[in-house]
């Protein structure tokens, strides 16, 4: 998938704010086609080796609190240069920071609970991909 696919997660305060709705829109209208889509309540054990890469950090705790305190939503995603413009559609991990409308300037709330998570290069896209989905569950349409 290397390319054009990459993973996001709307994170559980955009779930509890009923947001998913208005970040799909915005995935769709810049022309991400969504390949695999599930709910999932990860447990926190689960939500560690997500964030394998971050374990050991000030943050890690709060984070793998917060990801399996509810619902996220978790999808793959495919248009041409993925992985960049996702990132640039999604803004700067801190909401604060992030340009005016991208989706966690609009929705994001604080660091950690910044409305989505989107992979950072192609090599996690693959990896958080496999983790959230088998290739049955994975579309072409
Ligand atoms: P995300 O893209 O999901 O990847 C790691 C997450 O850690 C990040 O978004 C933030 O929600 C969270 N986080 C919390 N504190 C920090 C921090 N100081 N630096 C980077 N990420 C942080």
């Amino acid at each position: 998938m290397a390319g054009n696919r990459t993973f996001a997660i709307v994170k559980p305060m955009a779930v509890r704010n009923n947001n998913i709705g208005n970040i799909l829109s915005i995935i769709n209208q810049v022309g991400f086609r969504i390949r695999a889509m599930r709910m999932v309540r990860m447990s926190k054990e689960e939500a560690g080796r997500f964030y394998e890469a971050h374990r050991g950090k000030p943050f890690y705790e709060n984070l793998t609190d917060f990801m399996s305190s509810t619902p996220t939503v978790a999808m793959i995603i495919e248009k041409e240069n993925a992985v960049e413009d996702f990132r640039q559609l999604i803004g700067a991990t801190d909401p604060d920071k992030a340009e005016d409308g991208t989706i966690r300037k609009l929705f994001g709330i604080s660091l950690t609970a910044n409305a989505i998570h989107g992979s950072d290069c192609d090599e996690n896209a693959e990896r958080e991909a496999k983790f959230f989905f088998s290739p049955d569950q994975i579309f072409e349409y």
